[in-house]
């Protein structure tokens, strides 16, 4: 089903042509009610009528020039970006890998100018995910994404329990050069941390010298409610790495830094594409829709009405409902890959985390209605 594609990805017996908001459609008609969101990435849904123009008229205007020189519609981005994340600079690359690897190498670069050699540690957490570049992999807690294969892996990354006083006792010393979290893992399982743990967590790794990275990739523009979920749990990182729905859909990720982690100079680190203006106003546009008065309080409303919907069903085979915003996790009896070819057969796209967890990131527009349609094609899987 693949054709000449890498057969890196498992692929659905399934060819989407169309969509329009929270609704997909495949080359024979069929409609199907997408949970999915191309993992989190097309937050204002499908055909968004605001997002659809901006890109039409910037593909008129210009589409890509060299990082050599500036644009005006990136200037204008760059400038609402940092005054509503009180953030002194950003990054822009192309993906959540990429914003990672950035921040990786501000931490490094921050280690090295106040602690030398020895303080190159980043201290991740278990069960992350942080993308699929060598070190972003490294920095990847969990043994299956470090296969022998792809050996030798850069060093200088350890990982401690989430949520675990007794480890963050220890964690943090004059080797580390930064504490790497996302605030709610979401390829690991859709767990979430802890405030207060997650505050002690950053005061001690502070303490010790070393600077805070929240990678946000998922949960950033406003996937769990606020826009950064650093915001929920109360941590200021002095790093915000985020890509997936920044730009609606177009390829685009950013590492946002302040104060002390604002350490490149020029030929630090560069790409190509980064920031080109065809993604920078898609960006611009996305931030004005999530803007918008009640944004935020309709994806909170909108991710407690799937919760409770679910959790009201007292359906056996659901162990557990939980999550934040439009990022949901539910852990099933089922085996997660089979309830998620179940609910496509049926016209609804699911996305897993884990053997028994399926994962829901929907439009953060979705309506009610699509809402209660998807869930009914869910329930009627489960059973
Ligand atoms: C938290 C987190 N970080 C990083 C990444 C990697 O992003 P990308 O696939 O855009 O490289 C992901 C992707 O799922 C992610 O969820």
């Amino acid at each position: 089903m693949n054709g000449n594609i890498a057969n890196n990805f498992g692929s659905f017996d399934v060819v989407f042509s169309s969509g329009n908001g929270s609704t997909l459609k495949d080359v024979n008609g069929k409609e199907y009610i997408d949970f999915v969101s191309g993992i989190g990435v097309n937050c204002l849904g499908h055909n968004h009528p605001a997002l659809v123009k901006t890109l039409q008229d910037q593909v008129s205007k210009q589409i890509h020039i060299s990082n050599y020189y500036n644009s005006d519609i990136g200037l204008e981005y760059s400038k609402k970006l940092l005054a509503i994340t009180k953030m002194d600079k950003v990054y822009f690359g192309n993906s959540g890998a990429e914003a990672n690897e950035a921040a990786i190498k501000l931490a490094r670069k921050y280690g090295f100018l106040n602690g030398g050699e020895k303080r190159k540690t980043i201290v991740a957490l278990e069960k992350s995910f942080h993308g699929r570049t060598l070190a972003t992999l490294c920095a990847t807690g969990q043994e299956k994404f470090h296969p022998e294969c792809f050996a030798p892996y850069p060093a200088g990354f350890k990982y401690i329990k989430a949520n675990d006083y007794e480890a963050i006792k220890t964690a943090f010393d004059d080797t580390t050069c930064a504490f790497m979290l996302e605030c709610v893992q979401g390829e690991g399982g859709v767990n979430l941390i802890d405030s207060e743990w997650a505050k002690t967590a950053c005061d001690l790794a502070r303490k010790a010298g070393a600077i805070v990275i929240a990678d946000e990739v998922q949960t950033g523009f406003a996937r769990t409610g606020t826009l950064f979920a650093s915001e929920g749990l109360g941590i200021e990182p002095e790093i915000i790495t985020c890509a997936k729905g920044i730009a609606g859909g177009v390829p685009m990720g950013a590492c946002l830094y302040r104060g002390k982690a604002d350490v490149f100079v020029s030929g630090d680190h560069q790409s190509t594409f980064g920031g080109n203006p065809l993604a920078v106003s898609a960006a611009n546009t996305v931030l004005s829709e999530l803007s918008k008065p009640e944004f935020l309080a309709r994806v909170i409303t909108a991710g407690e009405k799937i919760r409770k919907t679910i959790s009201g069903w007292n359906l056996p085979c659901v162990k557990n409902v939980r999550g934040k915003g439009l990022m949901i996790g539910i852990d099933i009896e089922q085996t997660s890959g089979e309830i998620q070819k179940k609910c496509l057969e049926n016209g609804l796209c699911v996305s897993t985390a884990g053997a028994n967890t399926m994962r829901f990131l929907p439009p953060l527009v979705i309506t009610d209605k699509e809402i209660e349609k998807g869930l009914e094609i869910f329930k009627s899987c489960l059973m």
